[in-house]
């Protein structure tokens, strides 16, 4: 898929993404007022919705990334290895743990308890994407981007084999209607 390939299809304009990345910002501003929230985002996708969303915060707040990677084949195994950790301390702090989307739930399972062994104060979570007929979890996402069909998508930070992570809009793959 390139800028001239027709086997892309918008799912999510860039208008619609920034509007709702600016929702999600002053709800957490407002819900995290005076208490010096950490977001925790996760490497790779997170970067970009991250940086948007930290540029609409009105609060002091402080931000670090983690890396990790699933093995998945087409589908999430449920094997995530920690490729960097956090290097902020995160004890009796307030976190908000970043994602660019949640599918099987398994990575955010993970860096839940990966963050809740520091003993932070909380643990929210904001998540771009969240696919609900596939996520699997049993605490609750606190803060939802846009909730969409189950099939792969790219753009906005999330890639293909690594590629279209720069694409502003998200798209899925393949020009069949949803
Ligand atoms: P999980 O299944 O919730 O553990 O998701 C694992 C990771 O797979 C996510 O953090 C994304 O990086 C990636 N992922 C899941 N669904 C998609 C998608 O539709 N497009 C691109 N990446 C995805
Ligand atoms: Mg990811």
């Amino acid at each position: 898929m390139n800028d001239l390939d027709p086997n892309k299809t918008l799912l999510i304009s860039p208008e619609r993404i920034q509007k709702r990345v600016g929702e999600m910002g002053k709800e957490i501003s407002e819900i995290f007022l005076g208490k010096d929230p950490i977001f925790i985002g996760v490497l790779n996708g997170s970067f970009i919705f991250l940086a948007d969303l930290l540029r609409t915060i009105s609060i002091d707040c402080e931000m670090d990334f983690i890396k990790v990677r699933s093995y998945v084949g087409k589908e999430s195994s449920g094997t995530i290895q920690l490729i960097k950790d956090i290097s902020a301390n995160v004890t009796n702090r307030h976190v908000i743990l970043v994602e660019d989307i949640i599918d099987s739930g398994n990575t955010i399972q993970f860096l839940r308890e990966r963050v809740n062994s520091a003993n932070p104060k909380s643990i929210s979570v904001a998540t771009f994407l969240l696919k609900p007929e596939i996520a699997k979890i049993n605490f609750q996402v606190d803060f939802i981007g846009f909730e969409i069909p189950p099939e792969f998508v790219v753009g906005y930070g999330l890639d293909f084999n690594q590629k279209y992570r720069h694409l502003n809009g998200i798209y899925r793959l393949g020009n069949e209607p949803a």
